[in-house]
């Protein structure tokens, strides 16, 4: 199964680009977006984003996505609405594609940070306690999907580990990822954890016990990032 995944278009900034990569790739049997596809919450330009994938790679697979930081909270209801019958949107959810003869579950959230921006303090109290939240029902969606599915896929915006941020300083790792989700695909154990947000890493990929995590962040990438799946076999 042909998998294509990417985040951090930040359209309209990597617009252009992000529609050469397109032209680079074959239509994939699944689409997968790690958030922050579009700027500052701006929900038209996902509109944009799926005429594109329409017009390059066709309209014949899912898409499926969770949302960034840059897809502002209080924007998102726009932003799935641009997103139309296109795009589905996981936010703590999770979906089961069958797809090449494959059964793949998918768990959708946009992850948590160890330390909360300081903006996030101030406007969201509860953040730390969301946070926390947010990697314990990643587990429990991870776990339930086990029994009915091939294959499990960690769907999210923020880092679950140090190494794919490698290219950014290790001390704001707090500010790019968080342990709890390390911990986690640790115990769950998923076949594929695809993340984005790090924009400058210079490393994309890395392994959790089993689990092959990739960074697919647009900046560093420079392209869609392609995957081959196989039953249980990553
Ligand atoms: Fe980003
Ligand atoms: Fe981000």
């Amino acid at each position: 199964m042909k998998v294509l995944a990417v985040a951090d278009v930040h359209s309209p900034r990597f617009h252009e680009d992000f529609v050469a990569g397109l032209k680079d790739h074959d239509s994939p049997d699944l689409l997968l977006m790690a958030g922050d596809m579009v700027n500052r919450g701006r929900a038209a330009e996902y509109s944009r984003i799926v005429e594109s994938i329409g017009d390059i790679l066709g309209n014949d697979f899912p898409i499926i996505a969770c949302f960034g930081n840059d897809d502002y909270g209080e924007r998102r209801a726009a932003i799935i609405e641009n997103g139309g019958d296109r795009i589905t949107f996981l936010d703590e959810k999770s979906k089961v594609v069958e797809t090449d003869g494959l059964k793949v579950g998918i768990v959708g959230t946009q992850g948590s940070l160890d330390k909360p921006t300081s903006w996030q303090r101030k406007t969201i109290p509860s953040i730390k306690r969301i946070f926390a939240q947010r990697a314990s029902r990643a587990e429990s969606l991870l776990r339930r999907l086990k029994e009915k599915t091939d294959y499990r896929i960690l769907l999210m915006h923020y880092a679950p580990c140090l190494e794919t941020c490698e290219g950014e300083s290790a001390r704001s790792f707090a500010w790019l990822g968080s342990r709890k989700f390390y911990s986690v695909i640790k115990t769950e154990q998923p076949d594929l954890v695809i993340h984005g947000h790090v924009h400058n890493a210079t490393t994309l990929e890395a392994k959790i016990g089993d689990t092959m995590v990739y960074n697919v962040a647009f900046p560093a990438v420079g392209s869609l990032t392609k995957l081959e799946i196989q039953d249980g076999s990553g």
